[in-house]
């Protein structure tokens, strides 16, 4: 099939409109892809029972869309914030649980409000969230053992997803939701604006939350953090789908990008950037791109199939716009035997959904085009 043929109009932006899961508003992630594009390949190459594996998970998108089609969806990605995101939606637990958690928080919180200490908190914290706030945030983010427990990390992933954002239902001063800007940004627009610290009830918050996106998917999966090219805990041959979208050359830094909702983790977003893809050099996005299609041809059965997202990227310098979709297709994925099962599509993505202008934030060096590599083993 020729590589260059190009749909104009996806197959997914045509189809019906579909009311998605409940649990995709849990927390907004930058980068995202919308639910229709798992759905789509979802259905088309997959049963019931059928592996489906993002190795790139994110907010877990494309694992939530294969329980909820029940699949057993897999996510992987190196970022905590991604892992817990991911978590909360393959291993949901129930809604009699997690509101008991809540409830158990608050009355122990009562207890303990006394003894809690604002004074260590560093003042990037502090200018985003009233004391009667940070307190209560402090104790829930000693409390809740999102790494061990899936109830735990669900209400850890309901209060990542309040914790900043501009309406009354979230914790913070009146700021972007999808991602953080600098703190020094953040400190000088607050002057500027004349922005105050609300006093906002978690527990409170965290029980609307929780009525707003609440939905159990039809089937639970499991996720990973290991490195995509590495992916140690995945059987060879035992994968229908990989459904993902890889990180660009440095577009977006993941860790600095959400270093707030880190912060609550108790990870140090510089840390988390240092395990993950980012670079501007295309030979080690090469070499990169190359180690993960070749643990995808591991993972994937015979009949598989591996759908990659993959953004067209603006040159700094010269404003040249290159298509990165293409060159990983000519580069990684044909030297290794993949072979296209569907001419490369080209979705155009409108402005607002990849990279939130509040703020007046600009777009990186992504652009507003993403091919859509659809591959086989042979
Ligand atoms: C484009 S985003 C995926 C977004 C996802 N499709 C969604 O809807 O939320 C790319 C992801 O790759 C992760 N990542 C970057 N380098 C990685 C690596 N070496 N191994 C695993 N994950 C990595 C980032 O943390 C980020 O979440």
């Amino acid at each position: 099939m020729a590589s260059s043929d190009l749909v104009q109009l996806p197959e997914w932006k045509t189809e019906p409109k579909r009311v998605p899961n409940k649990l995709h508003s849990l927390c907004s992630y930058i980068a995202m892809f919308p639910p229709s594009i798992p759905n789509h390949f979802i259905q088309k190459y997959t049963d019931e029972g059928d592996v489906v594996l993002d190795p790139f998970s994110g907010r877990g998108t494309t694992p939530l869309e294969a329980c909820t089609s029940n699949r057993i969806g897999i996510g992987n990605d190196r970022n905590p914030l991604a892992y817990v995101l991911t978590l909360a939606k393959v291993q949901t637990p129930s809604i009699g649980r997690i509101s008991s958690k809540i409830e158990q928080l608050e009355g122990d919180y009562a207890q303990g409000e006394a003894d809690i200490n604002l004074t260590q908190e560093d003042w990037k914290i502090r200018m985003l969230f009233s004391d009667y706030t940070l307190k209560q945030l402090l104790f829930m983010k000693e409390n809740l053992c999102w790494d061990t427990n899936n109830v735990d990390a669900f209400v850890t992933a309901m209060v990542l997803g309040i914790l900043h954002g501009n309406s009354d239902g979230y914790l913070s001063i009146k700021m972007p939701n999808t991602f953080s800007m600098s703190p020094n940004y953040i400190r000088g627009y607050i002057a500027g604006h004349e922005l105050e610290r609300p006093d906002r009830n978690v527990f409170n918050l965290l029980r609307r939350k929780a009525g707003r996106c609440y939905e159990q998917p039809a089937s639970k999966g499991q996720v990973y953090r290991s490195d995509a090219r590495k992916l140690t805990k995945i059987r060879n041959d035992s994968v229908s789908l990989v459904m993902t979208s890889p990180p660009y050359t440095r577009v977006i830094r993941y860790g600095a990008f959400n270093w707030i909702r880190l912060w609550f983790l108790g990870k140090d977003a510089k840390e988390v950037d240092r395990k993950l893809l980012c670079t501007q050099s295309l030979f080690k996005y090469q070499e990169f791109m190359t180690g993960v299609l070749t643990e995808t041809m591991r993972v994937l059965k015979s009949d598989g199939t591996a759908v990659f997202v993959i953004g067209d990227v603006k040159d700094r310098t010269s404003d040249k716009v290159f298509n990165l979709g293409q060159f990983v297709w000519e580069n990684c994925a044909e030297p290794l035997g993949f072979e296209l099962k569907e001419p490369i599509a080209a979705d155009v993505i409108s402005d607002d959904t990849k990279v939130s202008k509040i703020w007046g934030a600009r777009r990186g060096n992504a652009t507003k085009i993403d091919r859509v590599l659809v591959l086989s083993k042979s």
